[in-house]
């Protein structure tokens, strides 16, 4: 099929006061739902289901979005189960079971480039079963502008392989040679995180020379999905304190 027959499922452009609720999505060829340019939104309890090996099938789609409340959601796809990408703030996102898929991500951002800003996160009461991530802000080397002000709270994991993320080095490409700019990461909090992780990396704060700040992780608990495997956390660049967390974040800077 070309790529031009393979188009996302259900856009929403410009749009004030969108309420979209109990709709069920199976298999879009694409993204299933893309919300861009919208003030004042409800998007709730829906079901969107994909196979976990097909490809760009994001759940939602999220940018250039202000106020938006999300909630009750079930999504099982091969992609993110939610991005929130560049021009966005105060996106809410609350009871959304994910799994299989990519998890919940902010991002990417700065792509070429760009300069691109998400700020006013928070996902609250959420489930990872089984995905690739958990909850993951990615950035590109070379771009510009910030994610800020975003809370992940009370989040259950299961055998998930990547739960909580930092990538300033995003690149599917390959690898990235650091460069001197970058979108800022800052004042991000993960607190009530209980459940497995399915690689040995827990946690993972990767930074560029821009650096991540205000980095807060409490009351997280993550352990092996494997009995009697230990999982651990890695930083570079990251600075901000840890507490009450297991693995111990002992890498993060002041
Ligand atoms: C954030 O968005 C919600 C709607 O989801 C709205 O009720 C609230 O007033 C907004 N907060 C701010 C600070 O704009």
């Amino acid at each position: 099929m070309t790529r031009e027959l393979c188009s996302q499922a259900l856009a929403f452009l410009q749009c004030v006061n969108l309420v979209l609720s109990g709709l069920k999505h199976v298999n879009s060829p694409r993204n299933h739902i893309s919300i861009s340019g919208c003030d004042n939104g409800i998007v709730s309890n829906l079901q969107i289901t994909a196979p976990e090996s097909s490809p760009n099938t994001d759940g939602i789609d999220i940018s250039h979005t202000n106020n938006l409340d999300i909630h009750d959601l079930d999504i099982q796809t091969g992609d993110d189960c939610i991005a929130i990408n560049g021009g966005s703030s105060n996106i809410s996102i609350t009871r959304v079971s994910c799994g299989p898929g990519h998890g919940i991500s902010i991002g990417s951002l700065g792509k070429n480039g760009a300069y691109e800003t998400v700020e006013q996160v928070q996902v609250r009461d959420c489930t990872f079963s089984g995905t690739t991530n958990g909850v993951r802000i990615k950035t590109w080397q070379g771009g510009s502008g910030y994610a800020k002000n975003i809370i992940f709270d009370q989040i259950k994991l299961d055998a998930v392989s990547n739960p909580i993320i930092i990538d300033q080095f995003y690149n599917p490409g390959g690898a990235q040679p650091n460069e001197a700019s970058g979108v800022v990461v800052s004042d991000v909090t993960f607190t009530g995180f209980r459940g497995s992780s399915a690689s040995d990396q827990a946690i993972k704060l990767s930074c560029s020379s821009v650096g991540c700040s205000d980095i807060t992780l409490d009351n997280v608990q993550i352990t092996s999905s494997e009995p009697g495997d230990t999982v651990t956390a890695s930083c570079e660049n990251a600075h901000g304190s840890a507490t009450l967390t297991t693995p111990p974040v002992r890498c993060l800077g002041s």
